[in-house]
């Protein structure tokens, strides 16, 4: 399970150290999300769990007219996101909160809403997503991004099943965490919960990139130790355990190096859906 508490914390402060790897991680994902996202018109939009904000960014360029803001739980990660914006000389505002409680100031009321990744971790889905179309403007479309089943998705089972099974109770179906949106039928009755309506699921698959260019098989090994399912596992090994598991992960990056890239394959669900409020 990773809940907001995390990202407030160490895993906020970690993707805000690793954001190009992360960014480059999505590389595959995010032209064609970005083009689902911006397919209709808008005047103002906000990306939920906007991380270090390449995604407002690129949105904003699209219409360079539209108010964009950027909203994450996480101090590090917009702290990232603003300095990237002031560096760009883009207009995206980037703000702290969560996205499952925040009141816009004055009268913003988006007319779009975005996320890639960044819903999966609400304590309380539903009552999440019935906040955020109280906030959106009536009709405002929404667009996300979400893992499908763990199964589906080698970029990250290759690695955990390097690693021992996990001590303790399993978490609970749909815990919150980067799985927790798999079952379509469970993000539909999430959304229609929260009064989203015309809800649609597409598959779209895509070679997650761990690493790239001289040194791609040693980026990829330390992208999958610090960032990836390995990362919390691995911290808690003795050296000798850990340093056998990390040939592993590098045996598996090498046999996935293609063209100056180590990819694996990644599986989301982009899930579209209208203000029903
Ligand atoms: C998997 S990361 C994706 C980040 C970013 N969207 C990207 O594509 O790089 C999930 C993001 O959701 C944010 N997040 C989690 N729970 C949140 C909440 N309740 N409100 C706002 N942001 C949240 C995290 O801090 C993190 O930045």
């Amino acid at each position: 399970m990773v809940d907001r508490s995390d990202w407030e914390s160490r895993m906020g402060d970690k993707w805000a150290r690793e954001w190009r790897q992360t960014d480059l991680s999505f590389s595959q994902l995010t032209p064609y999300l970005l083009t689902r996202i911006t397919e209709h018109s808008f005047t103002s939009a906000l990306d939920i769990g906007c991380g270090a904000g390449e995604l407002a960014l690129a949105v904003a360029e699209t219409n360079p007219q539209a108010g964009v803001t950027g909203l994450d739980i996480s101090a590090s990660l917009i702290e990232v996101a603003r300095e990237r914006a002031h560096l760009q000389h883009s207009q995206p505002t980037f703000i702290k909160g969560d996205a499952a409680h925040w009141q816009p100031e004055d009268s913003f009321a988006p007319d779009l809403l975005f996320s890639r990744h960044g819903v999966m971790f609400f304590d309380d889905p539903p009552a999440a997503f019935a906040h955020l179309s109280e906030i959106a403007a009536p009709d405002a479309r929404l667009v996300f991004s979400c893992f499908r089943a763990l199964e589906a998705n080698p970029f990250f089972t290759e690695i955990a099943a390097l690693l021992p099974p996990a001590d303790g109770a399993a978490a609970a179906p749909n815990a919150p965490g980067p799985f927790a949106f798999a079952d379509k039928d469970y993000v539909r009755s999430i959304l229609e919960a929260g009064d989203w309506s015309d809800i649609q699921f597409e598959a779209f698959d895509y070679p997650a990139i761990a690493g790239r260019g001289e040194n791609a098989v040693d980026d990829a090994v330390a992208y999958f130790t610090s960032i990836g399912p390995a990362a919390r596992a691995l911290s808690q090994m003795e050296q000798s355990e850990r340093e056998q598991i990390c040939e592993e992960i590098r045996r598996i990056a090498a046999a996935n190096l293609t063209g100056g890239k180590v990819s694996l394959q990644a599986a989301v669900w982009i899930v579209t859906a209208r203000n029903g409020r």
